[in-house]
């Protein structure tokens, strides 16, 4: 007779404690199952809805009033500004926040607008250019601009004149290094540096009297 290891009676103990085993396992297994798929399901009805292809209705807060437009999903703060709210002011050069042509203030600082979707602007106040001046006046630094000549074909003028208005507000006494600094980002095809910096001193010292 073949030897067994597992006599008849071992073997039917162990049979029963494995199969309590099996089934203490079977059901951990299904409630942690049932876990899985009750979180799967709280997490499916916490996504955000998915937005687009299609136009959606935003409301931008610019240069003080609220404006809702429709658009695109994938469309650029920049985009927003010059197509449907008309606000041509703001300049696309490079498309990719290399220029600062793009430049707007967003609750006062200067971003570039061409790298920001404007569903992502939310409720923050957007200022163009168009926006910059005064009821009855230019701002200090539009004039000075133009005092001092600090354009020549003026597509970079509008963002280096936000940039200066948002240094100004932090800075009420700038070193021609702090205007250098400030608006270092802004490219000048026509070479109007010098003029620029002269142009923004020369607000700050208006601001301060
Ligand atoms: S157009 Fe936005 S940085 Fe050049
Ligand atoms: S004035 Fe022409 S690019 Fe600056």
């Amino acid at each position: 007779m073949r030897h067994s290891e597992n006599p008849p009676g071992a073997l039917g103990r162990m049979s029963r404690r494995g199969f309590l085993r099996g089934t203490s396992a079977a059901t951990a297994g299904l409630a942690a199952l049932e876990t899985a798929i009750a979180t799967a399901g709280e997490a499916a009805a916490a996504e955000p809805p998915i937005l687009g292809p299609d136009p959606v209705f935003l409301t931008l807060r610019v240069n003080g009033a609220a404006r809702t437009v429709a658009v695109e999903p994938r469309t650029t703060l920049a985009e927003a500004l010059r197509g449907p709210l008309d606000l041509t002011g703001t300049k696309i050069g490079c498309d990719r926040g290399a220029c600062s042509a793009c430049t707007v203030l967003l609750d006062g600082a200067p971003v570039a607008s061409c790298s920001l979707l404007a569903l992502d602007v939310g409720d923050r106040a957007v200022t163009t250019i168009e926006g910059l001046a005064g009821k009855d006046a230019l701002h200090p630094v539009q004039a000075a601009f133009i005092a001092h000549d600090a354009m020549q074909c003026g597509f970079c003028t509008p963002g280096q004149a936000l940039s200066a208005a948002a240094l100004l507000e932090r800075n009420r006494q700038p070193t021609a290094d702090d205007v250098k600094h400030a608006l270092s980002g802004h490219y000048c095809r026509c070479g109007t540096y010098t003029h620029v910096t002269e142009a923004v001193l020369a607000a700050a010292q208006v601001r301060r009297s």
